[in-house]
């Protein structure tokens, strides 16, 4: 609803006699709309002039010339407004390919009703502290006849749960960096993080479904009706968690994730052969300017991708303000490796075999760590 009101109020700006902008959506999980992109992209005759592509295929796009730089299209300056981590992944090679519209970064959201009855004061600091919330509040749950899960997450095979592992292996003491410099993780760090996700499924703490089903959706709708003590996710929750009518409004405490945070987000793109690129950058600028970010950010919980923006921003609204910025100061960046979808995919695969326990976790942390 927010994006068509923003279209419609965008297309009676417009000039008399200029093409109205027309929306069209794509499935919510991130896996199926790269594969979307993929086949209009790869086909040469996709059917739109601007694109909502996720921060890490950008690289990956503009190797296959999908993108069409935006320097000559747009104000000289433009890129300034952007904070430098968001705009990071959007300058390639000098030149600017896409403009970042919101930063996501992996939060944690607690029922401050139930941590109160067990006795904290305040969300978890480190993981350890959190299972053991989890587990007192879901025994206590129990013993009233309530079924209720300790810890939701992403854990489906796909690119939330490189996220959510790269977040354990990070707060386990994992280097991103190394990473990067060895093409694959850490074996020790991996092995650590790998126990404890798995963990969190053998002790019954997170639902039995969560290897299979959880995404990001899934999760939000579960702690949503009530049915978890704590959730893993990213800031856009909060907002639809607060909405009028929701079962935990005004019961949920917003904090930085024990350790680290998984720094994502989307950006704006224009695809490169369209007739319209100029109009297509035009409507970029638009949907990426402060008002417009201010606004996504009271209204969706999106975090803005330009520093003038929070200027903009009143925790009265956003009451996850505080958390965001936290969350920013530990974040990590997932590895800027050659070829990322490949790696991710591989390094996906193999933490969700080990939490349907078809590899154990010292054979998933050999595999991880082989480059
Ligand atoms: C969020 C992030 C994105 C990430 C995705 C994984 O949309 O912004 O960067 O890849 O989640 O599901």
């Amino acid at each position: 609803v927010a994006f068509k009101e923003l279209i419609d109020a965008y297309n009676r700006g417009l000039p008399e006699g200029a093409a109205p902008v027309e929306l069209r959506a794509l499935p919510a999980d991130s896996d199926l709309q790269l594969q979307n992109y993929s086949a209009a992209l790869g086909s040469g005759r996709a059917p739109f002039d601007l694109l909502r592509v996720d921060g890490i295929w950008l690289a990956d796009f503009d190797a296959k010339g999908w993108l069409q730089p935006l320097d000559a299209l747009l104000p000289a300056g433009t890129a300034k407004s952007f904070s430098p981590r968001a705009l990071a992944a959007a300058r390639l090679q000098q030149r600017l390919v896409a403009l970042p519209w919101n930063v996501d970064l992996g939060l944690l959201y607690s029922r401050k009703d139930l941590l109160l009855g067990v006795g904290a004061k305040a969300p978890p600091r480190t993981l350890a502290e959190m299972k053991d919330l989890a587990r007192t509040a879901q025994a206590k749950a129990r013993a009233q006849g309530r079924p209720l899960a300790g810890v939701v997450w992403q854990a489906k095979a796909y690119e939330g749960l490189t996220c959510n592992f790269m977040e354990a292996y990070a707060a386990l003491g994992g280097s991103p960096a190394a990473v990067e410099r060895a093409q694959a993780w850490e074996r020790g760090p991996a092995l650590k993080a790998l126990q404890h996700l798995r963990g969190l499924l053998q002790d019954g703490l997170s639902p039995a479904n969560t290897a299979t089903e959880l995404a990001e959706e899934e999760s939000r709708l579960l702690f949503q009706s009530g049915g978890a003590v704590f959730m893993r996710n990213w800031p856009y929750a909060a907002a639809l968690l607060e909405a009028e009518g929701s079962p935990v409004k005004g019961k949920v405490w917003v904090s930085a994730l024990p350790g680290a945070s998984t720094l994502g987000g989307w950006h704006l793109a224009v695809r490169a052969g369209s007739p319209r690129a100029q109009a297509a950058a035009d409507l970029a600028a638009y949907l990426t300017s402060q008002p417009v970010q201010a606004q996504l950010a009271q209204r969706l919980g999106w975090n803005p991708s330009r520093d003038d923006a929070y200027a903009r921003l009143s925790s009265e609204g956003m009451p996850h303000l505080a958390a965001l910025r936290r969350a920013l100061k530990q974040a990590v960046s997932r590895p800027r490796v050659a070829g990322y979808a490949a790696f991710s995919e591989r390094s996906y695969q193999a933490v969700n075999a080990v939490l349907l326990g078809s590899l154990s976790p010292d054979e998933g942390a050999e595999r991880l760590s082989r480059p």
